[in-house]
């Protein structure tokens, strides 16, 4: 059997007995080392979409690979019932680079997310029955359990599981009068992704952020940052929201994707006033914050620590490349974001461009049709971005 059929067998046999509800590309992913990956073919490529955003330290890290092994070996999951060493130190460091109070630990984006919901309901229902709206963006993403899909701003992902949760209110990204209006005693909190992601790279201005800070304290609402594309490291700050000086503090954050480097782990990040409003038996899971995530996430901290300055200065480096290209293709009409994660926006379809792209070597994506997604690990190298925009430089000049 040749490398090529079995590759067709893994698409075929996935075809038959998954749920269809991916577009995947036809790549079969094998191993990754570095920056790289490899299919089963044994084909390299530099990966500059990382899992979406999640193998923030690239593939097989070493120190990540040992920490693994030697937890995998003495306990991997023991459940809530009980203490472990991990949840504790790891909370701590939370608070530390986060400036809130409190965690909860979790296994994706959407339960954080979940999380928060519950927070805001709870902290409204302790003011007044009638507190219960959120105000959320248009075109934002938040994840796609039905509460979190409640608050996601687009009506592609809504559209099939309507009613969702009533009282949430859209307003438009950065348009403070819009915020303004929508703010009312009803309002139980916000939630905000400092750059919009799925959407395209969106950021907000810092002016809207801390316009939401204020209307959010004058309604005793909560403000939540939804940074699990965002944040921990990829601005080249702990949290983008650390991007403002001095930074817009929310009373909750949310994280997941990078924390466990690839194992999955969310967090929801709380000061005391929005912590006090989940007490004993309100929330819970069962595999959240086991041992073997914790740690992993106290060695990923540890690394990143290490790389900020490393993922501010590479992603300034890619950013101003990216920027050059632009002067050179007039299809080309912006590039956006902090850091590590970087938009570039077309005035043409995107798909074809990735799909090429995976054909020289190269992966990224395309989100809203027209925007290339760059969140590549945040060990990737100044050699390694000068490669990946010589390659986009050659597609750009084969349109
Ligand atoms: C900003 C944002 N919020 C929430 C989510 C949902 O996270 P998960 O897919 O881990 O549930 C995502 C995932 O892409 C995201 O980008």
């Amino acid at each position: 059997m040749t490398t090529e059929s079995s590759t067709q067998q893994v698409m075929e046999l996935e075809k038959q007995y998954l749920l269809q509800n991916y577009g995947r590309y036809p790549l079969v992913i094998r191993r990754g080392k570095g920056c790289y990956i490899y299919d089963t073919n044994g084909k390299r490529y530099l990966d500059l979409i990382a899992g979406i955003g999640v193998n923030a330290l690239g593939h097989a890290h070493p120190r990540i690979v040992k920490v693994i092994r030697e937890q995998a070996a003495l306990l991997i999951h023991c459940s809530n019932l009980y203490y472990h060493e991990y949840q504790g130190p790891l909370a701590k460091k939370l608070a530390e680079i986060s400036g809130l109070d409190r965690s909860f630990f979790c296994n994706s984006g959407a339960e954080a997310m979940e999380g928060a919901l519950k927070m805001m309901r709870s902290h409204g229902g302790k003011v007044s029955p009638e507190k219960v709206e959120v105000i959320s963006l248009e075109n934002s993403f938040h994840g796609r359990t039905l509460g979190a899909l409640s608050i996601t701003g687009q009506a592609k992902y809504r559209k099939d599981f309507e009613p969702l949760l009533p009282g949430v209110r859209f307003v438009p990204r950065n348009d403070v009068a819009a915020l303004e209006a929508a703010f009312s005693e009803r309002t139980a909190g916000i939630v905000l992704e400092w750059v919009q992601g799925e959407g395209g790279v969106y950021p907000l201005t810092v002016e809207y952020a801390r316009r939401a800070r204020e209307l959010a304290d004058q309604h005793n609402a909560l403000l939540v940052f939804d940074e699990i594309q965002c944040g921990v490291g990829r601005p080249g700050k702990y949290f983008a929201y650390q991007l403002a000086e001095p930074a817009v503090m929310p009373d909750i954050v949310v994280a997941a994707k990078p924390l466990a480097c690839g194992l999955p782990l969310g967090v929801l990040i709380a000061n005391e006033k929005a912590a006090a409003a989940i007490g004993p038996g309100m929330h819970g899971t069962t595999f959240g914050g086991g041992p073997l995530a914790c740690r992993v996430a106290l060695e990923f901290f540890d690394i990143l620590d290490e790389l900020m300055e490393h993922i501010h200065q590479v992603g300034g480096c890619f950013r101003q490349e990216l920027v050059e290209l632009g002067r050179h293709f007039s299809f080309i009409k912006e590039v956006r974001g902090f850091g590590l994660m970087l938009g570039m926006e077309l005035d043409i379809p995107g798909k074809q461009i990735v799909v090429d792209g995976m054909a020289e070597g190269l992966l990224f994506n395309c989100t809203h049709d027209t925007v290339l997604r760059f969140l590549p690990p945040y060990i990737i190298t100044e050699p390694e971005v000068d490669k990946a925009v010589k390659v986009l430089r050659g597609l750009f000049k084969k349109i």
